[in-house]
């Protein structure tokens, strides 16, 4: 019976983009001439931090799941920008999304071949919830939203705003996808959220998992499949360190 329905396990890495300037610096020691280009395009100091220490983050956690050298990963994205392994190890049977806002990324790994995606904001109490509700979210989300307390609105809001944006990075579509098309359950203290949609896409079985990354940050894990699961949280700087030999 255990066979039959193993544990799934989701390990979310975390990397504040915080760290001191020769870490940082550093990345580029694993990064790709492709990587390296993008990143001088960069003009925001901030932007080429986010930038590089999520590539290094992702090929350092790649790297240690599939023993390999970080730098000799490749990768290649769907024509509408998700990121999957190619090369050598196109066919890993890995799975990985990663998400970063306001200074934090965060990244979702899971040791099978299946859609998954992640999102994290960091909670803000200054976003004009119903107005981006209406133009966003299902009807039925913006009713839902509307019918809460003020001061309760902002957590809802990011509640559902992460765990719509990790279903539809989990499907490869982003936005594209159109967030009016299903309904999630929105309270942030909920750790499996309700899904709910007649779209074929989503006809499937999935899981939709809420996490605190850090303080002031919400996340949500989306993974196309059934089954038990447990999500592991680790803090990914040690693990950068070592793979850069910092
Ligand atoms: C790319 C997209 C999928 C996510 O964008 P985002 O929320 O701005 O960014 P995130 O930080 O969560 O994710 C970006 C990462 O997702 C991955 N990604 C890119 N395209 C992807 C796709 N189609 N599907 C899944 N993952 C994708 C990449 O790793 C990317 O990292 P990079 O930018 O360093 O290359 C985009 O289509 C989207 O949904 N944008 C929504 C932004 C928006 O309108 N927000 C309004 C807030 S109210």
């Amino acid at each position: 019976m255990e066979e039959m329905n193993p544990l799934q396990v989701i390990d979310i890495w975390t990397l504040a983009h915080d760290q001191d300037a020769a870490l940082v610096n550093a990345c580029e020691k694993i990064l790709s001439v492709e990587e390296i280009a993008r990143l001088r395009r960069y003009k925001p100091d901030h932007k080429r931090r986010e930038y590089a220490l999520s590539r290094a983050l992702l090929r350092s956690v790649l790297g240690e799941a599939l023993a390999a050298w970080p730098a000799e990963l490749e990768f290649t994205c769907s024509n509408r920008g998700k990121p999957t392994l190619g090369g050598k190890f196109a066919h890993a049977e890995i799975s990985f999304n990663l998400s970063h806002s306001g200074g934090l990324t965060v990244l979702a790994v899971t040791r099978y071949p299946v859609d998954l995606g992640v999102d994290v904001e960091r909670l803000r109490t200054d976003v004009d919830c119903l107005g981006l509700a209406s133009r966003f979210f299902s009807s039925r989300e913006a009713h839902e939203l509307a019918g809460l307390a003020a001061s309760a609105r902002p957590s809802a809001f990011f509640a559902c705003w992460t765990r719509k944006e990790a279903l539809v990075k989990a499907l490869g579509m982003g936005i594209a996808f159109g967030l009016a098309e299903f309904s999630v359950s929105m309270d942030p203290a909920e750790a499996e959220a309700r899904l709910d949609s007649d779209h074929p896409a989503l006809s499937g079985a999935w899981g939709l998992y809420s996490v605190r990354p850090a303080t002031g940050y919400l996340a949500a894990v989306a993974i196309g499949n059934s089954g038990r699961r447990v999500i592991h949280l680790h803090e990914a700087a040690p693990l950068l360190r070592r793979a850069i030999g910092k």
